[in-house]
């Protein structure tokens, strides 16, 4: 059960100012909820053990009315004002001139774009600088998702045609996990994400390098896969920047090697895990759009798991 206390994926343990406060009510809460428990239970053995015989009328309906309707209003009123004065600091913009991601939710992956840096277009990776706050943008392209980063912050819906927004201001730098919190469809659980807090002039490198286009095939093995990858018609689907693969309706995988995990935080990013997630997609996230591509030959696939393997 500790397990849920720390890790990259736990509101109790925050790298953010939103998940700070966040993680603050959760333990005020759970002091009085103790408490409060232990004084029930204390009156319940004084009842039953201490004092079992018949009690006097009137003190009884005080008890019941105290304790039944009085206590519980107050201390639920408390607890409301202090977590509705938490909201207007958790959804606020960030400052002019902050750092902008737009995040969009699909079934079931996340495409994740830096306005300020046209080209660069991510799934399932969002990397942001320590110490500043981020705005991040959120829709959806098909059904209600629900964009939530547990160490760093609260949780937002996105919601087709709409826009809604989450400030974010991570405290320190680390590797997190990203989830969808909205029961969305088949492989609701299996869209997860990687969030990676950099140091400014780190992040300010990494966004330089995902700006340029793909790298040149090196070896005889990636110049066969990215033939393969052409040929296949994988293009219809995704972009490759920097060849004629323009597909816009899957993730754009002109860097995908340079990312932390595949098929949304399903997979480990291995030349293994391609040709697991190329050829088996389905048994890997149910009802996935992208069909499974088994027919390719065993050559053919390893060539092409180490063509997108080469795309740092
Ligand atoms: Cu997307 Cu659940």
């Amino acid at each position: 059960m500790l397990g849920g206390c720390a890790g990259e994926q736990s509101a109790l343990d925050p790298a953010g100012r939103g998940a700070e406060q966040i993680a603050a009510l959760f333990w005020w809460m759970l002091g009085g909820a103790v408490v409060i428990w232990c004084i029930v239970v204390g009156l319940a053995i004084y009842a039953i053990r201490i004092a079992p015989g018949p009690h006097d009328d009137r003190q009884m309906r005080l008890w019941v009315i105290g304790g039944g309707a009085v206590i519980p209003t107050l201390v639920l009123t408390v607890l409301l004002i202090y977590g509705l004065s938490m909201l207007p600091g958790l959804v606020r913009a960030a400052p002019e001139g902050s750092l902008q991601v737009d995040v969009v939710g699909l079934q079931w992956w996340w495409q994740v774009r830096y306005p300020a840096s046209e080209s660069v277009k991510l799934a399932n990776e969002i990397r942001i600088p320590v110490g500043e706050p981020v705005q991040f943008n959120l829709t959806s392209a098909d059904v209600i998702h629900s964009f939530w980063i547990p160490a760093l912050g609260g949780k937002v819906d996105m919601v087709p045609g709409r826009e809604t927004r989450l400030t974010l201001e991570p405290t320190r730098t680390g590797r997190f996990r990203g989830v969808c919190a909205e029961y969305c469809g088949a492989s609701h659980a299996l869209m997860a994400f990687d969030v990676v807090v950099m140091e400014r002039a780190a992040f300010d490198e990494w966004l330089a390098a995902q700006q340029e286009p793909a790298k040149e095939p090196q070896g005889p093995l990636e110049v066969r896969g990215r033939e393969v990858f052409l040929r296949r018609g994988c293009g219809a689907c995704h972009a490759v920047r920097g060849t004629r693969a323009d597909g816009v309706v899957g993730p754009d995988l002109t860097h995908v090697g340079s990312r932390a995990s595949l098929g949304a935080g399903t997979l480990e990013n291995s030349p293994d895990a391609f040709r697991k997630w190329i050829a088996h997609t389905s048994r890997t996230k149910p009802a996935v759009r992208m069909p499974d591509f088994d027919m390719i030959p065993e050559a053919d696939l390893r060539a092409l798991a180490a063509y997108l393997e080469s795309l740092q």
